[in-house]
């Protein structure tokens, strides 16, 4: 039996999804009243504010879901205060409702599976940014649910390199972190002026990475990547309190003067009882393009600072213009030249990231017993 057109509509406008917040228009309430009048139909669609892209790449998402139905106006109505609380209800989960209460960021509760990554480095520009971005990309592009915490509070690139430029959604109280290339990201980048400098005393940076963690919704995620600022300053300090089960790796590149400093940053830490696993060497080398390797910045620098601290080289990640100009034009390298060398490395990368799996913790509760 033919549906009615209002139906059809409804139906068409609840089957668009908010890709930030991954349901329906129809799950999360949000399709208003539809009604129709001397063969029009009028139907409503309510969404939750941001910038103005946001509402006009909605409206032309609607208007196609529906365009083949007839002489359809779909109407956009930003959800009011109310409607604002109770869609929060809805999306608080059991878990996120003790992260709230307890200020405990979801990934740190007992039985939490999400895989915290922290990518820190000693010196700055050594390419921790990238190496975060590629690699939270590359995750995702192979299904896994990535988001990256940008704590790099006062160097933050991460948006850029992921060409975000809108400020997160807001609902009631809950903060949505904007998505590019299937990776949520939040950032103070969203919220201060890139010619800001920030100059913050520890406390406040502590809140604020707090509020990042546990007033977001981040979601169900297989790993969230931290893009730690370089050296070892407060905001390793917070990490280490916030997510304690975070695992580090280190960005390096081949020059022994980085490799020193490097190894204090993995020295911090350790002291911090945060488990180190591998090392990044990153501009290992420039390669033409008929395979002649130029160590630019020397060589050896990343097995050196790996065998020093016991763990395994993950990858030598070479110097390519692509990878730079990828990071230039918000479109990581893995996507946009997905052949590139360092693309190749890259996802050996994630290769082995994926395969070293999640740091085994001993229970000391635990005992083995012999019948
Ligand atoms: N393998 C590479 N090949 C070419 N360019 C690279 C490579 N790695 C990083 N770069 C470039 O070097 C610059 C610094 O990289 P990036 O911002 O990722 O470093 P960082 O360690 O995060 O720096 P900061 O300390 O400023 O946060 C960027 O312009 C980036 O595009
Ligand atoms: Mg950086």
């Amino acid at each position: 039996m033919a549906r009615n057109i209002e139906e059809q509509v409804a139906e068409r406008l609840g089957a668009l999804v908010d890709d930030e917040i991954g349901e329906s228009f129809q799950q999360l309430g949000l399709v208003g009243t539809v009604s129709s009048r001397l063969r029009r139909v009028n139907a409503q669609l309510h969404y939750v504010g941001g910038a103005p892209e946001v509402a006009q790449r909605l409206q032309a998402q609607a208007e196609a879901a529906v365009g083949d139905l007839g002489s359809v106006s779909v109407e956009l109505v930003p959800l009011d205060p109310a409607g604002q609380a109770e869609l929060r209800e809805r999306l608080m989960t059991p878990a996120m409702l003790e992260a709230r209460s307890s200020r405990t960021p979801v990934f740190s509760l007992p039985g939490a599976t999400t895989r915290v990554i922290g990518v820190s480095s000693g010196k700055g520009g050594v390419g921790k940014s990238s190496v975060t971005a590629n690699v939270a990309v590359e995750l995702a592009r192979r299904g896994r649910r990535v988001g990256i915490l940008d704590a790099d509070v006062y160097g933050f690139s991460i948006p850029k390199l992921l060409g975000l430029a809108s400020m997160p959604r807001v609902i009631d109280d809950l903060i949505l972190p904007p998505k590019a290339f299937g990776v949520k990201v939040m950032s103070l980048g969203f919220f201060v002026d890139e010619d800001t400098p920030v100059i913050w005393r520890g406390p406040m940076l502590h809140k604020t990475i707090e509020q990042f963690l546990v007033d977001v919704l981040w979601g169900e995620l297989d790993y969230l990547l931290v893009d730690m600022p370089p050296g070892t300053g407060d905001v390793a300090l917070s990490l280490q309190q916030f997510l304690p089960r975070s695992e580090i790796f280190v960005v390096t590149t081949p020059q022994s003067a980085a490799v020193r400093v490097a190894q204090r940053s993995a020295l911090a830490a350790k002291k911090l009882k945060l488990p180190v696993r591998g090392v990044v060497e990153n501009m290992s080398a420039f390669v033409t393009p008929g395979g002649e390797r130029y160590p630019i910045f020397g060589s050896g620098g990343g097995a050196q600072l790996a065998t020093e601290l016991g763990v395994e080289l993950l990858a030598e990640l070479p110097l390519t213009m692509a990878l730079r100009e990828g990071g230039d034009h918000g479109t990581p390298v893995v996507v946009h030249s997905p052949s590139d060398l360092a693309s190749e490395s890259l996802r050996a990368l994630v290769d082995k990231l994926e395969s070293l799996g999640p740091v085994r913790r001993y229970r000391g509760d635990l005992k083995v017993q012999s019948r």
